[in-house]
């Protein structure tokens, strides 16, 4: 009878990996049994696609036509209310991806636990959750929302939902899953090992996550819910907007959109800020990164000076769930994958011992999918109201720049509203402010609710 062993080494052998298996006779019962189960789930056949990739040159950027502004929508009054319709037809999800630790930010644990908001300091899972939970009560539904994690941190997420009673929502309509993974390999192609009984892998990026949809089934729960469009959003934003009406209506509703893929922009605000922006290449939408835009490109400016390319990516985009069923009809995310070149402990089975090497790892980004749109169109929502990213523990993306940007956006609501509030002769804010979901959604729903004449310099509010 052929062994367990017989039957993995033949097909590791015919795709030159056998070497993970060459340490084999000094595992424990335990660590091969272990070794197994993850060199069972490997699809052999991918590995050896991903393998040549890594042996092949990089491919030289593609040489496509000038990238121009991409299409625009302006949002109208018929627009929000075609938003509104899907909303209070419960045909709406939200779709946090959340795989990212706080590492970058000194913070243990998921980056969603991170504490974000500048008075209460409220995580910023609990952030989305009361915006969830508003407009949920706005448009008289449950907004089910799915929650991507990382086989990292999945564990530490559910537990935290739960220690924190899902911040009111009802657990049945919170979804967790986590993101799949892919091997990471040498530069030579191999797969390499983390430890004796373990192969080595990374998260296979938030292009992934429409996989993970498929795989963990909550794309079927989404069907079976009457669910027709995903609102996906980073967690790494507390002003982000995924459920904004008249986004949401320009995507389903719009003339220049096919009801597949929509972006939310914000106005990018010099030449070398580190977000991507929306392109139109060959007469598809597509994102192109910060640090593929030459230094010309990324600086061309229109005759008004603006930038030509200043549609910033804020990752904030609707899909519609027959898409993402077309994109994965094979069973995985059908996108590019990219290469990134890194250094990262390894174990070495020749010296029984993990020690830094080069490595090779593939992930897959969710804007590639805009170019298989028919036509993508893209939003421009007002910077000041949708975004305060925390990405870097100092500087640029901080949680303090965020704090500071969330504060703005409830004072700019306040002033609106009528209430005096504190600046300095430069203009500087003199308070710090909050304002949750369930007091307001927007600022017009400030319109209406008791709210102070003035608010005294100093004073920390939240409302
Ligand atoms: C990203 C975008 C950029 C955009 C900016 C807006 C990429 C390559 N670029 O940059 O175009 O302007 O956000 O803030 O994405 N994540 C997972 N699993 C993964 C990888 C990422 O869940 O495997 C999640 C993280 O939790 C994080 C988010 O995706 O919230 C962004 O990933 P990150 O790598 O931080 O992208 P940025 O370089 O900040």
């Amino acid at each position: 009878m052929p062994t367990q062993l017989d039957t993995l080494r033949g097909p590791l052998d015919a795709i030159g990996q056998g070497h993970v298996l060459a340490h084999w006779a000094q595992l424990t019962a335990t660590q091969q049994a272990r070794l197994v189960d993850d060199l069972q789930a490997l699809d052999l056949a991918w590995v050896a696609e991903l393998a040549e990739q890594v042996r092949a040159p990089k491919p030289p950027q593609a040489a496509g036509a000038a990238p121009k502004p991409p299409p625009t929508v302006a949002i109208t009054p018929a627009l929000v209310a075609a938003g509104e319709a899907l909303l209070r037809a419960g045909q709406v999800a939200a779709f946090v991806v959340a795989g990212g630790q706080g590492t970058r930010l000194g913070h243990p644990g998921p980056k969603g636990t991170f504490p974000a908001t500048p008075v209460t300091g409220k995580p910023l899972f609990q952030v989305f959750a009361e915006q969830i939970a508003a407009v949920g009560q706005r448009y008289g539904v449950t907004v089910p929302w799915y929650v991507m994690t990382s086989p990292q941190n999945d564990a530490e997420t559910r537990v935290f939902f739960r220690a924190h009673g899902y911040f009111g929502l009802p657990q049945a309509d919170v979804v967790f899953f986590p993101q799949g993974t892919l091997p990471t390999f040498g530069p030579d192609g191999r797969l390499l090992l983390a430890g004796p009984d373990r192969l080595a892998t990374n998260p296979d990026g938030h292009g992934g996550s429409l996989t993970a949809l498929v795989r963990s089934g909550a794309l079927a729960d989404m069907r079976a819910r009457g669910v027709t469009q995903i609102a996906y959003f980073q967690v790494d934003n507390p002003l982000a907007q995924p459920l904004d009406p008249g986004f949401l209506g320009a995507h389903a509703a719009a003339a220049a959109s096919s009801g597949e893929m929509t972006s939310k922009a914000v106005r990018k605000v010099a030449p070398d800020e580190r977000v991507g922006v929306f392109a139109q290449i060959d007469g598809r939408t597509q994102v192109v990164e910060y640090s593929d835009l030459s230094p010309a490109q990324a600086a061309a400016r229109r005759p008004d000076g603006r930038l030509v390319l200043d549609a910033g990516n804020v990752a904030v985009h609707a899909l519609s769930v027959a898409f993402v069923e077309h994109l994965t009809a094979g069973g995985r995310a059908d996108l590019p994958l990219h290469r990134a070149h890194k250094r990262q402990p390894v174990y070495d089975p020749s010296v029984g011992a993990v020690a830094e090497a080069a490595v090779v790892k593939f992930e897959q980004f969710v804007f590639d999918a805009l170019p298989r749109c028919a036509a993508s169109a893209v939003i421009e929502v007002a910077r000041a109201d949708e975004f305060a990213p925390i990405k870097n523990a100092e500087g640029a993306d901080s949680p303090a720049t965020s704090r500071q940007l969330q504060s703005e956006r409830a004072a700019a609501w306040l002033a609106a509203a009528g209430v005096a509030v504190p600046r300095d002769a430069g203009g500087a804010l003199l308070c710090t402010l909050e304002i949750a979901a369930a007091t307001a959604l927007d600022a017009a729903a400030l319109a209406g609710q008791p709210l102070p004449d003035h608010i005294p310099p100093g004073a920390t509010l939240a409302l």
